[in-house]
Parts: structure tokens; sequence; C-alpha cells
């Protein structure tokens, strides 16, 4: 089977993590094999990276140097786990790629989308997902999930601006990207979420 790189994407609160938990279940039980990681992390020296951005104590970070960490993450990521995986014709399942850092800090800490494209597209060797599925949910459904969370992160304790801000961004990124990404009404039941997910991920494997 050929591999295939599928990242999955939305902003906070619209349950990428359930979601992608449920999809690698499924294809699993159709005996495709699946790889679930996510950004920034997915190994451990992405992981460490992920602590220093997302720790809340890290006030005095630099829009720039959160936005180098993202792209070093990810170099990293790739490099040791996605694209051996594809390789060994894996289906990757990423939470979070390239337009996070695009809609967050291309447009959140407002460092324009150009730019953030730039140093990303040095990280990834214009490594393009084969897919990307945004999970669409009303923004104030997210941030009424976030406020919910017990523990916020550096990047969820940011204000109501920086937020709206993202919701832009990712709006750019479906008009740049609409041949690459699938949107998702992710406002339907779980279980129909889930099964629009696997539906456009069959369908990527068989073309
Ligand atoms: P994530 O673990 O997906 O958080 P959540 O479960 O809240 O969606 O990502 C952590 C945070 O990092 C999230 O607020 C989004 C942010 N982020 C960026 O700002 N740029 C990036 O490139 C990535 C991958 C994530």
């Amino acid at each position: 089977m050929k591999g295939r790189f599928i990242t999955l994407e939305g902003p906070d609160g619209s349950g990428k993590t359930t979601v992608a938990t449920a999809l690698c279940k499924r294809l699993e039980e159709k005996g495709i094999p699946v790889v679930h990681t996510r950004e920034p992390g997915g190994i451990e020296i992405s992981e460490d990276i992920r602590k220093i951005i997302l720790d809340p104590k890290n006030t005095m970070m630099d829009a720039k140097t959160e936005a180098l960490l993202y792209a070093a993450s990810r170099r990293q990521h790739l490099v040791e786990k996605v694209f051996p995986a594809v390789q060994a014709g894996k289906i990757v399942i990423c939470e979070r790629f390239l337009d996070s850092s695009l809609a967050y800090q291309g447009y959140g800490r407002q460092l324009g989308f150009d730019e953030v494209l730039g140093i990303n597209l040095f990280a990834i060797d214009n490594t393009y997902p084969d897919l990307t599925i945004y999970l669409d949910v009303d923004e104030q459904v997210g941030l009424d999930r976030l406020s919910d969370r017990q523990f916020k992160d550096r990047l969820d304790q940011e204000s109501i601006d920086f937020h709206h801000r993202v919701s832009e961004g990712y709006r750019e990124v479906l008009r740049r990207f609409s041949d690459r990404i699938k949107i998702v009404d992710a406002s339907m039941s779980k279980e129909e979420v889930i099964s629009a997910c696997e539906k456009l991920i069959i369908d990527l494997i068989n073309d």
C-alpha cells in the first residue's frame, strides 16, 4: 500500500484529538496501517520543544522565536517519524501541521502569512500533506470549550482578539490551499464527523 500523509487542522476546541483517535481505530479495524501523531510533539525532541513553547512561564518568548521553534519541531518530527512511516506504506494522521503555523503565527501573532510560509518551506522541503481535513467549528463553540479547560497552556491563555485573528488566518489558509484541504462541519455529531473524515481518507487511499 502507498503511504499517505494526512493532517487534521482546526482551532482550539474543534475536537482534533477525539476525531483522530476514533478515526485511527476505525482504519485499523479495516486492516489499514496507521500512525497517529501530533504537532508540536510526536517524538522526544519535538515533545521537548513543545514544553518550551507552551510553558505558561515563558512570557518573554518573542513571536519569531515561537514560529521558529514550531518549525524546528516540525522538521524533526517529519524526518524522524512521518517520512519513514509514509515510506513504509503507512497512513500518517497528524494533528496540526503547517497550516497551524500560518493561522497562529502568521495571523494570530501577525508575523505575516508569507513570512511564516517561507520559514516553514525551508523546514518541510516543500512537502505538503496529501490531504488536510479542516474541522470547522463555530468560533464561539471553540472558545467556550477552551474556557472550560482546567489547564491552559501559553497559547490557550491568549486574548479573544488573538483567537479571532487565528480564525481569520484559517480562512486565508482555506482560500489559498483549497485543493489540498477538505472542510468537515464539526458541529455535526461525533459519529457523523468521524464518518465524514473516514470517507475522505478512504477516497484518498483508493485514488
Ligand atoms: P495542540 O496540542 O493541538 O492544542 P489543542 O489541544 O489546544 O488544540 O497545540 C498546542 C497549541 O499550539 C495550540 O494552541 C495551537 C498551537 N500551535 C501553533 O500556534 N502553531 C503551530 O504551528 C502548531 C503546530 C500549534
